[in-house]
Formats: structure tokens, sequence, C-alpha cells
């Protein structure tokens, strides 16, 4: 192998760094909320694959079967010689795309992105023994803030899957597709997968299962802080709370205090009142309806080319291409 297999943009120091900064502002906030990404520790991303199996969360299945079904469509239409995938984590539904991509003939260097160093090698080791003919590079770096270290040269195209778009509200977005917009060259392309609004009944189970596995990653980014930031919060005193918010059409998902009470982030020197009930927020996870993101798209610079659907119209992959 010529190239690095991973390229780090981002240390643990500076992990903490910005945890520290979305601590404070978020718990001196009112009302308090914490940014979701904090939630992917190796536990919290074991909570997450958890999930992912959950017969409530429909997500990610319904998001890889409909790849797989169009994923031929996909290849043909983009003909990337690079793919660069954002937060691949493991990288679980890469293999689907690289093998559409490589079968056309064009694929010569797949990017994987991610925050978490160790998931990223792990998924960048097997995926260079597999596809051999590839180069395999990844980036450790934070989407929201390093597109510009990514690779350049060749037809690329970036995908960001699984719906975290869905984890931005409108204005971050907006942010997001721009500073996308302005690292591709034109007719490069953006493939993204988004949840679509369907109905409560369907979307708020996938957010609030029986088993708990999606209350426990959410009292998660507690341990987060307790472990990072050396805080002291009790999270078994915290109730989730998964809520549709039908004005904003996301899912709200919520830690609520069930007892008044004081924790302390030693590390910031910052101590911290919760008033019984008191509920603070840790997630959105907006869904779309197809015509708003085109749209949405249309506003941050991108032409969107295909829209694929599933059958029960939950889940949306779009192709579009920087102007
Ligand atoms: C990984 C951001 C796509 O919003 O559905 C799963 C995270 N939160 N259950 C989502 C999540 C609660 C997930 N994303």
């Amino acid at each position: 192998m010529t190239a690095p297999l991973l390229d780090i943009h981002l240390t643990d120091a500076d992990l903490t760094e910005a945890l520290r900064a979305d601590a404070r502002a978020g718990l001196t906030a009112d009302p308090k909320s914490l940014p979701p990404k904090w939630f992917y520790d190796a536990r919290g991303s074991e909570l997450f694959e958890a999930i992912t199996e959950l017969p409530e969360y429909y997500p990610t299945r319904t998001e890889r079967a409909l790849l797989r079904d169009v994923v031929d469509e996909i290849a043909a239409a983009a003909r990337a010689d690079v793919l660069v995938e954002l937060g691949a984590g493991s990288a679980a539904k890469t293999r689907l795309l690289l093998d559409a991509l490589t079968s056309t003939g064009s694929l010569k260097t797949y990017v994987p992105q991610d925050v978490s160093a160790s998931a990223l090698r792990g998924a960048a080791t097997e995926l260079a023994a597999e596809y051999p003919n590839l180069s395999v590079h990844g980036v450790v770096s934070d989407f929201t803030d390093t597109l510009h270290n990514l690779p350049r040269g060749g037809r690329r195209m970036i995908a960001f899957l699984g719906g975290t778009i869905g984890n931005l509200v409108p204005a971050e977005r907006a942010e997001f597709l721009a500073g996308i917009n302005e690292v591709l060259e034109p007719g490069e392309l953006l493939l993204l997968g988004a949840g679509l609004v369907v109905a409560p009944e369907i979307v708020v189970p996938a957010y609030d299962d029986a088993a708990g596995v999606t209350a426990e990653f959410n009292r998660n980014v507690l341990h987060v802080l307790n472990n990072r930031l050396s805080a002291d919060f009790e999270p078994d005193k915290f109730e989730h709370v998964a809520l549709w918010d039908p004005t904003n059409e996301w899912i709200e998902m919520r830690l609520r205090a069930t007892e008044a009470m004081t924790a302390t982030v030693a590390d910031l020197g910052l101590t911290v009142d919760f008033a019984a009930g008191e509920e603070m927020r840790t997630e959105i996870s907006a869904k779309f309806r197809p015509e708003a993101l085109s749209a949405e798209l249309d506003g941050a610079g991108f032409t969107p080319t295909h829209t694929w659907t599933d059958p029960e119209n939950r889940f949306a992959l779009v192709l579009a291409e920087r102007r």
C-alpha cells in the first residue's frame, strides 16, 4: 500500500476540546441541550448498531434494501472515480456501493470519513483487503468543519447515508450542504440518504423501542460526559423521551430528570441544576418530504437528478449534481 490508510485531522484532544465547548454551551442554556454527535463513544456505537437491528427501527434496513435495489442505477448515473463516504463508521452498507461502482469499472478510490479513528481503522483495513484494486484512504475528521481535508482529483461522489442529515436543523443543513458544494467541482455528485415523513405510529416506536435500547443509547451521552469530562451524572435518574414534533416534522429525543438534582462537570468547573421533570434535548431526527428535500438541495447549488424511495415511502436516496 502506498497511500496512508488513515489521515488523522481530528485527535482525541480535539474531540475533548469540542465536547467541552458543546457541554458548557448546552448545559448552561435554557432549555438545556446536548448535540447528538456525543452519543457515539465505543459503547454508544455498539448501542446504535443494536438499534439498527431492532424490529421497530426501520430506517437502516429500509435504506439498505433500497440501496440494494437501485445501486446499479446509481453507479451508472454516477460514473464516479472516487467515493467519499461521510460518517462511514463501520462502513456496513459500503460494500453494496463499492461492488456496483467497481463493476462499472470507474471507481479507483474509496475515502471513508468518520470522527471515530477506531471504527474507521477497522473498516479501512477490511475493505482494503477485500478490494485489492481499490485505493482506500480513510479520513478522521468532523464532517461539519473539515470537508476541505478530503482528497481531491478524479470525479467524486460524496455519499452521506443513514439519514444523519436529519440530525441537523434547517440552518445547519443549509450550511452543511453549502460546505459540500464548495469542495465539489461542477458536475460532481452528492448521494444523500434521508428518512421520509411517515405516520407517528411508525416513527415514534422507532425511537422508543420496547426493549429500551434507544433509551440506553440516549442516556449514554451522560456516560460520555462522566468519562470524558469527569462529570457525575446519574444516568439512571433520567428518563428517555421521544416525541414527534408535527410542526418541524422531526423526532425529538430528550432526557427527563426524574427528580431535582445537581450534577458536577469537574473538568469544566461547572455545576448543573435540574428541576424534577426538567427535559434536556439530546437529538432531533428530521424526516423529509421529497419535494422539500429537492428544494433544499437546489437552494444549496445542487441539481437533484434522481430520487429513489422504498415501496412504503419511508426512506429516500437522492443523487444530486453540483452546479
Ligand atoms: C444515526 C442519526 C441516523 O437519527 O435515526 C437512532 C440516530 N437516534 N435512534 C437516527 C438514532 C435514535 C440515527 N442516525
